[in-house]
């Protein structure tokens, strides 16, 4: 594939220093960039790394806007499990991004149909993003996009694959607590960003990235559509990248 750059780091710090440089990079090319952004374990250390950056005045987000991914149903802003509380958390309440330019979509909307317009209608107006930041489930999910017969092009309301709730566990007190049901970005929005930045770190996501990247492009593994992106950069850690044919 040559519209994959890989960048490798030795471990996990490295490999999101390295992810938060090419963002870092972006923000000074285009200041008012559009950044799609992502939750998960993956990009919290890149995270760390932009606040760092910020507070060393090298990054300025005073002109970013942003659309995230996506939004477990049913749990409000200031549930701690919620993604925009993880935005705010890792990234927005430690930077100069103005909150009003930032976009999550709305887990508490009565009305899933017209939310998943509304936000499709946000990321349309915004232009789509000039750089999408997305993580990889073990399952091959980006964003929500869970494995399926196709894939799906807009904002939709996805019930989460078993191992997906599963997976995500770990951060709520019991397996009863994972919400049953996210809002999510579709492939449609993902593959329409100028470029797309991969973070994977670990063991575990070795076999996924190696089938994401050199199995066939098919909707059971939903990452694999990113071998028709004209513009993926992967930043991974030596353990991720580890089933990787050199
Ligand atoms: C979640 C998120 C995804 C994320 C994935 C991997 O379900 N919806 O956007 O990429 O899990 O998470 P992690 O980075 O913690 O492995």
């Amino acid at each position: 594939m040559n519209n994959l750059r890989i960048l490798k780091g030795s471990n996990y710090q490295e490999m999101s220093q390295k992810a938060a440089d090419v963002i870092q990079a972006q923000l000074t090319v285009k200041p008012e960039s559009v950044l799609g952004l992502a939750t998960g374990s993956s990009p919290v250390g890149l995270y760390d790394c932009l606040v760092k950056a910020y507070e060393n005045g090298k990054a300025d987000f005073s002109k970013v806007k942003s659309v995230n991914l996506d939004e477990y149903q049913g749990l409000s802003p200031d549930n701690e499990q919620s993604y925009r509380y993880f935005m705010q958390k890792h990234l927005f309440s430690r930077v100069n991004i103005n909150i009003a330019n930032t976009n999550v979509p709305n887990g508490l909307a009565k009305d899933p149909q017209a939310e998943c317009a509304r936000y499709d209608s946000i990321i349309k107006n915004l232009g789509g993003a000039d750089l999408q930041l997305i993580g990889i489930g073990h399952n091959g999910h980006i964003g929500f996009n869970e494995p399926g017969s196709e894939f799906p092009v807009g904002t939709h309301l996805v019930s989460l694959a078993k191992e997906t709730i599963e997976a995500n566990k770990r951060f709520f007190k019991t397996i009863d607590d994972v919400p049953k049901a996210a809002f999510s970005m579709g492939i449609g929005a993902i593959m329409s960003a100028a470029a797309v930045l991969l973070v994977a770190s670990g063991k575990e996501k070795a076999a996924i990235l190696k089938e994401a990247f050199f199995g066939p492009v098919t909707p059971k593994t939903p990452a694999s559509i990113l071998q028709f992106h004209r513009n993926v950069i992967l930043a991974a850690d030596a353990d991720a990248l580890s089933q990787f044919p050199v």
